[in-house]
């Protein structure tokens, strides 16, 4: 156990390149949340408090939870209870192996607490990934809070079949997890973003109903946004969604736009392509999340992610109309006691604001 709050909390390991920190994190912590030993020990120091909400009919513990791209080959997923997330989403997984774009791929602008990536959706692709659940469903390892997994384009399937890619995806994925994330938004494959445009979102949603509806048991379909759609875009996205029966949103994904770079580190930063996540795209999801609120609503059910790296932050997407949060940065840049003092802080906020429950803040803002 050592290792993993080492891993985390060394500033050693601020000096190696990120992805090689990421990596020795994810193998320290798939090691020790994979033992009962090592749960046992993680729970002691990370457990969070309990702030119950109920969201497409499942009750999570609270609101908080591990966002895409930090487990994309679901190794951990004992881990991220253990380290007292309510829920986790493994993946980006796409129908075909891949190995990502070359490396270095993963950068940090320290002083903003934010992180530059162009990953591509490294993983090990769906039908490897299938395999090692139905391993870890059948040694008993399967997490007892809820799972969902995020769903992207294969690197060498171009956007005409895209809707085939996808949905081959979720019907290879659909008994190992509990909600799928689709992701249009990466800005790290060519041309992904191109299928938020009507006719190739209608065709993907389509085809991953036509699985839906194969299935004995339903299960939520959310849509990824993107923080570099504009407004108008983001209401035709949400509206052709909601006519093929998508069931929520999670807002939102990673954003090409820079801040003005503080000092050098920050300069060289920011000069990689990539998408940028943390802090610095805190203020543009909250206004998506408000946006999304009011387009739909509130009647569909949102993931607020994006520069959450506190019980403030994590607050103002809670009223904003997310009822469910997500962070990754903040784990790079805090380590894993972020996700007990976030939902800490939240309670104090529900109790203070006269809530008897957080639902009753979901949205708030708008009232
Ligand atoms: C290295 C890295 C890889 C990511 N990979 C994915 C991915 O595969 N799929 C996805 O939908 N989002 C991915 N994301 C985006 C995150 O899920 C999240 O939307 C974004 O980082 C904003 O949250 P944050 O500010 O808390 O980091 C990735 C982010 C990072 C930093």
């Amino acid at each position: 156990m050592g290792l993993a709050w080492w891993t985390f909390a060394n500033p050693a390991l601020r000096m190696v390149d990120s992805e090689t920190a990421h990596s020795l994190s994810i193998r320290a912590l798939r090691g020790i949340g994979e033992s009962q030993t090592g749960q046992y020990v993680l729970n002691g120091l990370y457990k969070s408090p309990e702030l119950p909400i109920e969201v497409f009919d499942r009750l999570f513990h609270h609101p908080l939870g591990l966002a895409a791209g930090f487990d994309k080959g679901a190794e951990a997923l004992l881990a991220w209870p253990a380290i007292g997330f309510s829920w986790s989403e493994y993946g980006g997984i796409t129908r075909y192996p891949q190995d990502g774009n070359p490396k270095p791929r993963m950068f940090r602008a320290n002083k903003h607490r934010a992180l530059i990536n162009r990953m591509g959706f490294n993983n090990p692709g769906a039908s490897e990934v299938r395999d090692r659940l139905i391993a870890r469903k059948s040694s008993d390892k399967w997490p007892k809070t809820p799972v969902a997994a995020n769903i992207g384009r294969s690197k060498k399937v171009p956007n005409e079949h895209a809707a085939d890619d996808y949905s081959s995806s979720l019907d290879i994925l659909w008994d190992y997890a509990d909600m799928f994330v689709m992701n249009i938004s990466s800005p790290n494959t060519p041309g992904l973003r191109e299928l938020q445009v009507e006719d190739n979102l209608r065709q993907i949603l389509s085809a991953c109903n036509e699985i839906r509806t194969k299935k004995d048991v339903e299960k939520p379909i959310l849509l990824k946004l993107s923080p570099d759609s504009t407004e108008e875009q983001i209401s035709d996205v949400i509206s052709t969604s909601i006519d093929l029966g998508i069931n929520g949103f999670v807002a939102t994904n990673t954003t090409i736009k820079r801040p003005i770079p503080r000092g050098t580190n920050a300069r060289k930063a920011f000069s990689n392509d990539g998408g940028l996540s943390g802090r610095p795209l805190h203020s543009r999801a909250l206004e998506v999340i408000s946006h999304t609120f009011e387009e739909t609503n509130g009647k569909f059910p949102i993931v607020g992610v994006g520069g959450i790296d506190s019980s403030s932050s994590a607050w103002e997407a809670v009223i904003s109309g997310a009822s469910l949060l997500q962070l990754y940065s903040a784990l790079v840049f805090n380590g894993p006691s972020v996700v007990s003092s976030i939902v800490k802080g939240l309670r104090s906020r529900v109790k203070e604001s006269g809530f008897s429950s957080i639902a009753e803040a979901v949205g708030y803002k708008h009232i």
